[in-house]
């Protein structure tokens, strides 16, 4: 089957960046429920590996280029069908970093500082008595563009990602939003899917499983170095016979992520009656070893033969590409990047440009509320409404500001949030642009 040409409704879309070794977390949080994800009906998955955000932190060629690929086996090892999913790698899309340009420009600076990672390290830097600016590249401020432009130009619907990601799709969506309202209706908007079921994992030291914590387990680490590292989880002090908590138990923890519902129950059992840790510890050990062991003999066939990867990767890059390529065109054309003779061929298929003034937009949001915000002439965000039970009352409310302006803003302070950076003259601007003429 041709997973573009099929008429799903729902596109998923999600990249791994480039720069480690898979380890159990990344299989727990990602890799498994992607896979799992992939092979529901009526689902089309489109799944990248983000070797672009990868160069963002990190300098070192070699681990990127080892990284692609050993991200690569693990999710083919993992079960991943590239016959069913769109399986590529980012920097063989050329249409991504075009896209991040037209992005760019239709990108607040002011977001870009507001976003997560960057803050952090102008953060750092400030609390450390630094420039806040020292060792901060404008890879790392770019970051959310560039990611916008991943999921905008396949039109994904549900970007599955941790928590620590739902910014970047706001950002995503907020980008999508003032493309469109500039140049018409040609981005779809994106929502983060957030796995809640999927616990985060904890690593060797109780700490979530993660890099930069240092203290991860690798997903193909050979048998004795998985059974080494396992003994070496922290646990606490209670001797066998002892009965132990088995919630905030990072080896109960980890089991749990493996294991069948009985399996968890026996364990948590067996953690009241005082199981000893080492004997914890050889479950906890055999249990994912069972579930790893197939996957690790084919990960290791993988590794083995990157020209066969290679292949899969140009072959999942040319199916990408059918999407991408006419979407760009389509992309290049509205922004008026134009062949020069084109006009009469296409003008009349494209929208004109709306005219440049403030504007309310009304939608519902996921929660079920209805919503509204204020966009000024320039489509910059100047107004942002909290939730109404109803459509009704959110246009109650529109009308009200629209009516009389400043006043109505006064009382309906409750229902609406007031933005950093926006001044008081352009909001009285954009609503007095709706009073009546002559009033
Ligand atoms: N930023 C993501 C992460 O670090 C990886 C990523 C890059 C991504 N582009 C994406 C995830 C697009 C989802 C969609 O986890």
């Amino acid at each position: 089957m041709n997973p573009i040409a099929s008429e799903s409704p729902q596109r998923f879309l999600t990249g791994i960046t480039t720069t480690g070794t898979p380890h159990l977390g990344n299989f727990v949080g990602s890799i498994r429920p992607s896979v799992a994800a992939s092979l529901l009906p009526g689902v089309q998955s489109f799944y990248f590996l983000a070797d672009y955000h990868a160069l963002i932190k990190c300098g070192d060629p070699a681990r990127i280029q080892r990284s692609t690929l050993e991200i690569a086996a693990s999710w083919l090892a993992a079960g991943l069908d590239p016959e069913r999913v769109v399986f590529y790698r980012q920097s063989d899309i050329p249409e991504i970093p075009e896209l991040t340009w037209l992005l760019t420009c239709v990108t607040g600076k002011g977001v870009l500082n507001r976003a997560h990672a960057y803050k952090a390290s102008v953060d750092k830097n400030e609390t450390s008595g630094n420039d806040p600016d020292a060792d901060v590249t404008a890879g790392l401020f770019m970051y959310p563009v560039l990611m916008g432009a991943d999921i905008l130009l396949f039109k994904a619907h549900k970007v599955p990602v941790g928590r620590d990601q739902i910014q970047h799709i706001e950002m995503a969506r907020d980008m999508a939003l003032r493309f469109n309202h500039l140049y018409g209706e040609h981005l779809a908007l994106p929502e983060a899917q957030i796995e809640e079921s999927v616990a985060l994992l904890p690593g060797l030291d109780g700490r979530k499983m993660s890099k930069s914590y240092d203290n991860t387990i690798p997903l193909f680490a050979p048998r004795e170095q998985l059974r080494k590292l396992i003994a070496g989880i922290v646990t606490d002090s209670r001797v066998p016979g002892q009965a132990k908590d088995a919630e905030g138990s990072a080896i109960f923890q980890i089991y749990r992520a493996f294991a069948s519902e009985s399996e968890t129950t026996a364990l948590r059992q067996a953690y009241a009656d005082g199981i000893a840790w080492s004997d914890a510890k050889q479950m906890v050990f055999e249990r994912i070893e069972r579930e790893v062991a197939p996957m690790r003999d084919r990960y290791h066939g993988l590794i083995a033969d990157p020209r066969q990867i290679e292949a899969m990767l140009q072959a999942g890059a040319a199916k990408a590409r059918t999407v991408a390529t006419p979407f760009l065109k389509e992309l290049r054309y509205a922004v008026g990047l134009r062949h020069l003779e084109s006009a009469t061929s296409f003008g009349a298929k494209v929208k004109t440009l709306k005219s440049a003034a403030p504007a309310f937009k009304q939608y519902r949001e996921k929660d079920g509320l209805f919503y509204f915000k204020l966009l000024g002439a320039d489509t910059r965000l100047l107004l942002q409404s909290r939730g109404f039970e109803s459509p009704r009352e959110a246009a109650l409310a529109i009308g009200l500001l629209q009516k009389e302006g400043k006043t109505a803003l006064a009382e309906l302070q409750e229902k609406i949030e007031r933005l950093d950076g926006i001044l008081e003259s352009e909001l009285n601007d954009a609503l007095n642009s709706f009073a009546p003429a002559g009033s």
